[in-house]
């Protein structure tokens, strides 16, 4: 009966158009009442059955005798769903952009086909879903498709960028989900998400790199998911403007000797044994702005931290956050603008659960989040937003592999 229930209500969703501006059946919940008690106090069930049920419907879980709300059922989920919101529409204008822009003469020249090229011009399809779905969620007061700006020039930057951008998308959602009140919305999220870390995959296997080179993927901050965004943004309509996200902005975060993948000898590969981009123990340079400066669409938002003097690197990577010590921080201009900089060692985090491989599994690879932070503190993926209090400038994406 549920199945049937939910199927119904995206049939009744899919008939709103991105043009209509007021779904007027949306049913704005308020919150509800506090959800059950799920603390690390309650004590975990080991297997025995400990309460009566129903045949085939053990006893637990949440939502199961409720009618599916897809929409926003608080601040949190409204301003973490809009959020996502403007993540679906950069990835739908990047990938057009990218086609309006390059010809096939030019991905055959970077040693791309013409399916290759279909499949962009797919997930630009793609992204058209994810954004209706969204929206649809979040009526009319969801954000609108803003005007961007991109650092690539070539077909192979842009792969390179699409790389990190979805990667962004993906973790942003990966980290609030757990939390959002609206557990309805949090499934249609996870199903989109999961076709944006395809099309990351996909970027990976277009520059010939291995294409899944870790065993979790990483969750961020909606916080960390706004700065890494916000300065692609130029302007944005009205509407966006009139409920503002009040996430915050990170000053920015630059590695200056980040790997680059972006190397023509190597053509795309389903897998490749490419060799390794970084290695524990690399030298990484950062230059980091100061806070206070105006950046996202119109110049609306302006960068902030609350923490003190940067003394670490916060790598986050799958299910860890590893901490190495920063070296040499010094003030510095550049182009006239006062930042900082400084540098540390990329760290060795040899293996996520020791022993179970004998070629062990390095923590630190693929596209990875590092920031720069005041402290060292303990977080682990559902409470990584205490780390929020600690950003000094950051995240930026380190290229390890
Ligand atoms: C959850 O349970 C813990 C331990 O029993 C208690 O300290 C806490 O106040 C409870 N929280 C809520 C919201 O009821
Ligand atoms: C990365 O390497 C390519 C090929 O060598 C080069 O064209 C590009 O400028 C490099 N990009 C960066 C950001 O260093
Ligand atoms: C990343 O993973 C690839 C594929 O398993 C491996 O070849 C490479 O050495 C790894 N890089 C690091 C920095 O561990
Ligand atoms: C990484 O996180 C996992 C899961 O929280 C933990 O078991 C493991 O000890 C951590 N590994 C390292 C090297 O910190
Ligand atoms: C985050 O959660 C872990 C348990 O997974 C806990 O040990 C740690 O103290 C928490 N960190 C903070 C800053 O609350």
């Amino acid at each position: 009966m549920p199945s049937i229930l939910i199927l119904a209500f995206i049939a009744t969703f899919s008939f709103l158009s991105l043009a209509s501006t007021a779904p007027s059946g949306v049913n704005h919940t308020p919150i509800p009442p506090e959800a059950p008690n799920r603390s690390i106090h309650e004590k975990p069930i080991k297997g025995r059955i400990t309460a009566p049920f129903p045949p085939h419907t053990p006893a637990g879980g949440l939502a199961l005798n409720e009618i599916p709300n897809y929409h926003p059922l608080s601040d949190f989920d409204f301003q973490s769903l809009n959020l996502a919101q403007y993540t679906e529409w950069i990835e739908l204008d990047l990938f057009r952009y990218a086609l309006d822009k390059f010809s096939l003469k030019d991905f055959e020249e970077a040693g791309l086909t013409k399916a290759d090229r279909a499949l962009v011009a797919y997930m630009a399809e793609q992204e058209v879903g994810h954004a209706t779905n969204v929206y649809n969620m979040l009526g009319p007061a969801a954000a609108k498709p803003c005007q961007y700006k991109y650092p690539f020039k070539t077909v192979r930057e842009f792969i390179t960028f699409s790389k990190q951008l979805t990667r962004v998308g993906e973790a942003g959602v990966l980290g609030f989900i757990e939390h959002l009140n609206s557990r309805p919305s949090a499934q249609l999220l996870l199903q989109t998400v999961t076709v944006e870390a395809r099309q990351q995959m996909v970027f990976r296997q277009f520059e010939g790199l291995f294409p899944m080179p870790v065993w979790f993927q990483t969750a961020i901050t909606q916080s960390m998911q706004w700065s890494l965004q916000a300065r692609y943004i130029v302007s944005c309509p009205a509407i966006n403007h009139k409920y503002p996200l009040i996430w915050q902005v990170f000053p920015e975060l630059r590695i200056t000797n980040n790997p680059n993948s972006t190397d023509p000898h190597f053509g795309p590969a389903i897998s490749t044994l490419r060799t390794a981009l970084s290695h524990s123990g690399r030298e990484v340079k950062f230059e980091f702005d100061a806070p206070g400066k105006k950046v996202g669409p119109d110049g609306k938002y302006t960068t902030s931290t609350n923490a003190g003097a940067p003394k670490y690197a916060a790598w986050i990577s799958q299910l860890n956050v590893t901490y190495t010590p920063l070296e040499d921080v010094k003030a510095a201009e550049s182009n006239g603008d006062k930042v900082g900089r400084t540098t540390t060692k990329q760290p060795d985090v040899p293996d996520i659960y020791p022993g179970l491989t004998t070629r062990g599994h390095h923590v630190i690879n693929g596209t990875v989040f590092v920031a720069l932070v005041d402290d060292n503190v303990y977080v682990t993926p559902a409470n990584l937003s205490e780390l929020n209090a600690h950003v000094v400038a950051g995240p930026a994406l380190y290229q390890a592999g």
